[in-house]
């Protein structure tokens, strides 16, 4: 008995051997994919083989608890919402930089530096000025340990589990240090920038004004979970030991920090003198609408650090360095009009229509005031002059009002919507009026145009002009009209021809094969937008069970609130919706999901064969929970075969699970074994 125990304790660590050296090359190997991934920008593998090796590691950690480190890739983001910040002071204050407005204070700057270093040379390392907040990151003997934010300078909060979720914030450096602090900024790209706006629109929550907000506000959220959704990035520009740089040069700082797998800009120059950084400032400036994210300027530093220290500081600010900031792209207007647009759901937009201006090298003509509330918000009145700004958002804003016009007159919200003639209404508690008449074209064309859209039924080349063209003849009465077209009556239209319809009508026909997430996100159901369809298809596997759903299941998917479950519930009893639904089923769309990833599951590693007609579930929703339970489905029956699930009328394949003695077993004994 003594030596049954004894042998399965060494069995039992020889394995735990076994999978710390496995889990120790699964956490290199994924660090080293996160690294070309999220800081090179240069994947080496797909997505797919990622989330294998991460499902991998995830199995491993699972089975030896004792095994996780907190630099594990696994790690990213942790579990329960934080109550709040604790607030800590830094270990030197984080200061901020003295601004030069022009290129004239540029070079009093320079003159400064040059009669304080006496007759030394010196050189500047001119970097881009990301638009984010600061923060600082640090390492125990190369384990991210904590992060802060800057704060007001003299202390910050902990937001170290929020930034373990940026993917580009190395959780291990191969440093040789005990402690180690790198300071630098947290960025929102444009592309998340908009993403995310766009779920906010769907959520009917309000839009992040710039990325910078929308960086701010994501490190400071409580629930991790939403951090990481939000794809914020961090670009280090300083690294100290003991508070003071570990390099005698600024360069080779960034170098060391790129070199530790950091994602330093690559956009940085050594510059010989004050005229070549000019020319940096000058070159960016011109190109900062291609960066993939905000600029508002170039901070220039001395690179000697001997240098620096002899410079010094000011009570504010140091000697030896300066932003140069760039103007900010706003511009004075007179508004001239104020219209309305009808967006899919019959919302109300008023629109500014400006005298046009130029404003950052783009001509602008209109802004969106988004609401009747933002109207009075801003005070603003037809005939007003006032100021817009371009920032993050490719729609111009407008800020404030520069001063009243004389004549001015107030914006009324019109009684009847100005595209069909209905009424308009605005419901208790809502910021947008609607209009109420569900056949309005101009929400019929919204809907298209969302419909089609990219990220969504993806079908190019089905863009405003052609849709204003197929509701207006009445080609197109309702979505899914567009799945009955016709080449003969297209080729016929406006900027169409035989070959763009025929290009048209591929498209149309080839985004059937989009998945379920994409034709629930496509139905615009209010605050569905592509991440919660993504979620519900996980959770229900069809279209019909997310429609047959009461308010309390639907609830049960992930992300999903009463409000939301509200929405899916009510627009499914919508009898216009449930022969919408149908009709997109005929056409042949998606209805089932089919899991994409293979999960952890009950059913991880078994194979199952279906035959015969099962009592509840089609062929399909009994394949789509098998998968979702991390089993495999396959078509014949083999010795590699874990179970056969038959139904009535179950044929050959039964007969040859019998003669390879595969167990079999019915529908209700299959979903006992999924959990249901
Ligand atoms: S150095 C002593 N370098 O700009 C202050 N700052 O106005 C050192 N920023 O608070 C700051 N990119 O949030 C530095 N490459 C860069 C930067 C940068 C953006 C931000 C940072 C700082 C502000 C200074």
């Amino acid at each position: 008995m003594f030596r049954y125990v004894a042998i399965a304790l060494y069995n039992k660590q020889r394995m735990g051997k076994e999978a710390k050296a496995e889990i120790a090359e699964l956490r290199e190997t994924l660090r080293r994919h996160e690294h070309l991934y999220y800081v090179l920008d240069s994947p080496q593998i797909s997505d797919a083989e990622y989330d294998q090796l991460m499902n991998r590691l995830r199995e491993l950690e699972d089975r030896h608890p004792e095994l996780v480190t907190p630099d594990s890739a696994t790690q990213r983001v942790g579990g329960k919402p934080r109550e709040g910040f604790v607030k800590v002071r830094h270990s030197s204050p984080m200061l901020s930089l003295d601004n030069a407005l022009n290129e004239g204070e540029l070079r009093d700057f320079d003159r400064r530096v040059r009669q304080l270093l006496g007759d030394a040379s010196y050189r500047y390392v001119a970097e881009l000025k990301m638009d984010g907040l600061s923060m600082a990151a640090f390492y125990t003997r190369g384990v991210f340990r904590q992060a802060v934010t800057r704060g007001d300078g003299q202390a910050g909060e902990d937001v170290t589990e929020n930034a373990r979720t940026i993917r580009s914030l190395p959780l291990r450096i191969p440093a040789d240090l005990p402690e180690l602090e790198v300071r630098g900024e947290v960025i929102m790209n444009r592309r998340a920038f908009e993403r995310l706006n766009l779920e906010r629109d769907e959520q009917g929550l309000s839009r992040f004004a710039n990325p910078r907000n929308a960086a701010a506000g994501s490190i400071r959220v409580l629930e991790t979970q939403v951090t990481a959704a939000r794809r914020l990035d961090y670009y280090p520009y300083f690294l100290f030991v003991d508070g003071a740089p570990l390099h005698p040069s600024h360069w080779e700082s960034l170098e060391a920090l790129a070199a530790f797998g950091f994602k330093v800009n690559p956009k940085r120059r050594l510059c010989a003198d004050v005229e070549e950084l000019i020319q940096f400032c000058r070159h960016w400036e011109a190109r900062r609408e291609e960066l993939p994210y905000e600029i508002d300027g170039v901070v220039a530093k001395v690179d000697s650090i001997a240098q620096q220290r002899e410079l010094g500081w000011t009570a504010k600010a140091p000697r030896w360095a300066i932003a140069f900031k760039y103007a900010a792209r706003q511009a004075e207007t007179v508004i001239e009009d104020i219209g309305v647009q009808v967006g899919r759901t019959g919302a109300l937009t008023p629109v500014a229509h400006l005298r046009p201006v130029e404003v950052g090298g783009v001509t602008v003509s209109r802004a969106t005031l988004h609401n009747q509330d933002e109207i009075e918000r801003l005070g603003l009145e037809v005939g007003d002059s006032v100021i817009v700004e371009r920032s993050g958002d490719v729609i111009p804003k407008v800020v404030r009002v520069s001063s009243p016009g004389s004549g001015r007159r107030p914006f009324r919200m019109p009684a009847n919507c100005p595209v069909c003639g209905g009424k308009v209404v605005r419901e208790e508690g809502e910021v947008a009026s609607r209009c109420i008449n569900t056949d309005c074209p101009a929400r019929l064309k919204e809907s298209i145009l969302h419909f089609a859209s990219r990220g969504v039924m993806d079908i190019d080349g089905l863009g405003e002009v052609l849709v204003d063209q197929l509701v207006d003849r009445g080609l197109v009465g309702s979505v899914v009209d567009i799945y009955g077209l016709a080449a003969e009556p297209l080729a016929g239209l406006e900027h169409m021809g035989k070959k763009s319809a025929g290009k048209l009508l591929q498209n149309i026909e080839r985004s059937k094969q989009l998945a379920l997430p994409r034709v629930l996100a496509a139905l615009g159901i209010r605050f569905v937008g592509q991440r919660t369809a993504v979620l519900l298809a996980e959770t229900f596997g069809s279209l019909n069970k997310i429609a047959e759903a009461d308010i309390p299941t639907l609830e049960n998917a992930e992300e999903v609130g009463p409000k939301v479950a509200e929405s899916i519930f009510q627009f499914f009893r919508e009898p216009r919706n449930r022969v919408l639904v149908e009709r997109l089923r005929e056409a042949g769309l998606q209805f089932e999901h089919q899991q994409t990833r293979p999960k952890a599951g009950p059913l991880e590693g078994l194979i199952f064969v279906l035959t015969g007609t099962l009592p509840q579930l089609t062929r399909e929703e009994a394949k789509a929970r098998i998968e979702a339970a991390g089993g495999k489905v396959t078509g014949s029956v083999s010795k590699q075969t874990s179970y056969v699930v038959a139904g009535e009328a179950a044929g050959a394949k039964l007969e040859k699970a019998h003669a390879l003695a595969i167990p079999v077993i019915d529908e209700r004994k299959l979903l006992e074994m999924i959990g249901e």
